[in-house]
């Protein structure tokens, strides 16, 4: 079936099989074409198009990004596949993708580890059929047959063509997908569905700038995966870092082992910070954990106190639950950094 999409610059034509129910994003990202999404899985709304002429079947019609379509004939292009040629108008200029983008692909794969990392927390490792290029802070979208569409988790690692993605899930109470993963039993040998790399909230070496990463719970995967590339480049050799990790209680402190040695390895240039929102730091942690600073607060918060003066030549990161990523966003232009120099993912 062919799919017209009028941008505001230019028309892009594409084809996508029939029958097989591809999303419209999906088969317009595929073939480089860089349709406007954000969160690929129904919420933001950021992929709306018009339907000018054609058919389309709707996977998800409760999706909660519907709220932002208000004229007639409007989807979401991340939902909806088409049954018939299809014309769309989509409210924004629409580019190809530069050469050397990462153009994500359909796969299928195998969940071969999961690792509980606090109560409500794991990493799970999903090997791939086909080796997947991804850039560090990207997403993949997930699926299994046992549950309706497909979840977002950004990737904990980086590696070119990687065949193994490692992901860490927080159980959201009630979520559909996270309960499967969380039920009791492993999920080991499941097979999954995959779609990516996704996300514009990428990191690259040759970014020259200092980097500031400030990660609500498990918003904190994208910025082990930047932190990853990062160290493989020696990056802190040249620029600072500096990473606030929000929690609410110890209970949900993870990744402490690994923070430590990455401090050792880039050494002071690299600074990371736990919030806890909830409680106190308790006694004795400084002792034990020596290269990570704990303090009482809100990320966001945090982050604002110790990174006054420190804010002039800094590219920010920031992922989570949209409170606590809108909060950041709120601080970061309050202080004066400008947007183009915020990049970021809402966990909704
Ligand atoms: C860019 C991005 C990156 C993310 N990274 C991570 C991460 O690294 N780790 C993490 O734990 N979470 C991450 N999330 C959140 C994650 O995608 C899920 O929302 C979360 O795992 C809860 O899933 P659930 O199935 O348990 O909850 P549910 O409430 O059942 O579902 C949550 C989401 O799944 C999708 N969904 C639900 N039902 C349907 C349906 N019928 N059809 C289609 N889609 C449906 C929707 O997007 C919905 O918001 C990320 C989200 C985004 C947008
Ligand atoms: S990209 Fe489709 S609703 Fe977010």
């Amino acid at each position: 079936m062919k799919i017209q999409v009028n941008a505001r610059n230019r028309t892009h034509l594409f084809e996508t099989e029939a029958g097989a129910g591809e999303k419209i994003l999906h088969a317009g990202l595929m073939r480089g074409i860089a349709l406007p999404y954000e969160c690929a899985s129904g919420t933001c709304g950021t992929c709306k198009a018009r339907l000018v002429s054609g058919d389309i079947s709707d996977a998800w019609p409760d999706a909660p990004g519907r709220k932002y379509l208000k004229a007639a004939g409007e989807f979401l292009m991340c939902q909806c596949s088409a049954t018939t040629d299809v014309v769309a108008e989509v409210p924004a200029f629409v580019q190809l993708m530069e050469t050397g983008s990462c153009v994500p692909l359909a796969s299928k794969g195998c969940i071969v580890a999961t690792q509980m990392l606090t109560h409500d927390v794991m990493t799970l490792d999903i090997e791939s059929a086909e080796a997947i290029d991804f850039d560090a802070g990207q997403f993949m979208l997930v699926g299994v047959s046992e549950v309706e569409g497909m979840r977002g988790w950004s990737m904990v690692n980086f590696d070119r063509h990687a065949r193994l993605l490692r992901f860490l899930v927080r159980r959201k109470p009630g979520g559909v997908l996270s309960d499967w993963l969380f039920a009791d039993g492993s999920r080991t040998g499941a097979g999954v569905d995959l779609y990516g790399p996704l996300g514009h909230a990428t990191f690259y070496p040759s970014l020259g700038k200092d980097l500031l990463c400030i990660a609500g719970g498990s918003g904190i995967a994208g910025m082990m995966s930047i932190l990853a590339r990062a160290e493989q480049d020696n990056y802190f050799e040249r620029h600072d870092g500096n990473v606030f990790f929000g929690v609410r209680s110890m209970k949900d402190v993870y990744f402490l082992d690994e923070f430590t040695r990455l401090r050792a390895q880039c050494g002071n240039r690299l600074a990371v910070t736990v919030a806890l929102s909830d409680e106190d730091p308790p006694d004795g942690l400084d002792d034990e954990y020596p290269l990570i600073r704990f303090e009482r607060g809100f990320v966001h918060e945090v982050a604002a106190r110790q990174m006054q003066q420190k804010l002039a030549n800094v590219m920010a990161y920031l992922a989570g639950p949209p409170p606590a990523v809108d909060a950041s966003i709120r601080m970061l232009l309050l202080s004066r950094v400008t947007a183009d120099n915020i990049r970021y993912d809402k966990f909704s």
